[in-house]
């Protein structure tokens, strides 16, 4: 199913605290980042926060520029995001600014929380998930009930942390500041526990004044049948390969990467590139690779379009390709159609081989983009 973007929003001390232990707030960002947080919230459908922040730092998180909030209506947006909280004991203070100030509220819970919540009267939509919170529950109800495509998550740590840990963020901006807290019951921005392993991708780093901006994005392909962000992330740059396609009227424009599972990439191909009219993007990019790459075997390929299962111009389809060289998990955006082959099925034939197969069809579109004079 289709989830929000998942932008984790976060500044921490040299020391990694998200906060200190004492009663006030602990201002980590400088004036200047504080703008900069005013504009990445105004191009969000909705900003999440935990309930220990509303208890710890009884937050407003309003989009303060009345600029940015007419840019929003006048693109027939909401004036201001939705503001989400998470809470599994519905314990909260009906007085505080979260409930009371900006556009529309919901409180994402379990169904002890919610029964608390309506008691003591919390100024919000009070959705129960259950008798326990699931992440990608919450995540998918933002997406089909409330048409949320982009969330920002603001804290605190035990939210970054799970949405981290289950793979779920999308991107993390991470702002540093010149400061030490030194309290060991300060709270921390990541918690113990398992993480995706390999080293996450920074995309950006930036000095607004004395604090430095990072951005960064996971790369590590989920495992298995289980869809992890940074699928969404390569499987994006597959169909931007497939974009690059020479057109063709005789066979499709497809976009393929080969990622190993620390999440570097191993290579990438697109159909028809370096002149050869007919190899195909998935044939391409793994020819790019040593045979005897250990990597292979825990590697994820992904394919704009299903690989083939069968070809007239190869002896070998790139099913075949894929399992004789070793890979065993295979994301792909699109089933491939019959245009050119009766009844195809790559993925019938990858699973036959072992290979788990994962369609993603919130791309679909994207990967058909360049084949539409195919459709005709
Ligand atoms: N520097 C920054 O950028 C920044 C940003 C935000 C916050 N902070 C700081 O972070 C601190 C708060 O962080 P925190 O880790 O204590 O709290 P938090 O992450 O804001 O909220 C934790 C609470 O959220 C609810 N929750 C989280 N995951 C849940 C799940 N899977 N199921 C059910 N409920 C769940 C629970 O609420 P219930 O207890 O109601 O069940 C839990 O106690 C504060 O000191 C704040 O100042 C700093």
């Amino acid at each position: 199913m289709p989830l929000p973007h998942v932008l984790l929003s976060a500044a921490v001390s040299l020391d990694g605290c998200l906060d200190d232990s004492g009663p006030e707030r602990l201002l980590l960002s400088s004036p200047a980042d504080f703008e900069r947080v005013d504009e990445v919230r105004a191009r969000v459908d909705a900003i999440l926060v935990g309930a220990g922040t509303i208890r710890a730092d009884n937050p407003r998180l309003l989009v303060n520029s009345a600029e940015r909030r007419a840019a929003r209506v006048a693109a027939g947006e909401a004036e201001y995001p939705l503001k989400v909280a998470v809470s599994g004991s519905g314990e909260l203070d009906p007085a505080a600014r979260f409930w009371h100030t900006g556009g529309e509220k919901v409180l994402l819970t379990t169904d002890d929380g919610a029964r608390r919540a309506r008691a003591l009267g919390i100024g919000a939509d009070v959705v129960s998930l259950g008798p326990a919170l699931d992440w990608h529950a919450a995540l998918e109800h933002l997406h089909d009930r409330r048409g949320v495509r982009r969330l920002m998550v603001e804290g605190g740590g035990s939210v970054h942390t799970q949405l981290l840990q289950q793979e779920l963020a999308d991107e993390l901006q991470l702002v540093l500041a010149p400061l030490l807290v030194g309290d060991p019951a300060a709270p921390r921005l990541f918690g113990p526990g398992a993480y995706q392993s390999g080293r996450l991708r920074l995309v950006e780093s930036r000095r607004i004044e004395d604090v430095v901006l990072m951005r960064y994005r996971p790369t590590a392909p989920g495992t298995g049948g289980r869809v992890a962000a940074a699928d969404r992330h390569w499987l994006g740059l597959a169909c931007e390969l497939a974009e690059l396609c020479p057109p063709s009227d005789t066979a499709f424009s497809v976009g393929a990467v080969v990622v190993a599972a620390d999440g570097s990439e191993l290579a990438r191909g697109h159909s028809r590139e370096g002149g050869d009219a007919v190899v195909h993007a998935e044939e391409a990019a793994l020819a790019k690779i040593a045979p005897d790459d250990p990597r292979l075997a825990r590697a994820t390929v992904y394919s704009s379009l299903e690989p083939c299962a069968r070809r007239a111009s190869r002896p070998a389809p790139c099913a075949r390709l894929i399992l004789d060289a070793g890979v065993r998990r295979v994301v792909t955006a699109w089933r491939e159609p019959d245009t050119f082959v009766t009844g195809p099925d790559g993925s019938g034939v990858l699973a036959a081989g072992g290979a788990d197969v994962v369609v993603l069809p919130a791309f679909e579109a994207r990967a058909k983009a360049p084949n539409r004079h195919l459709e005709r």
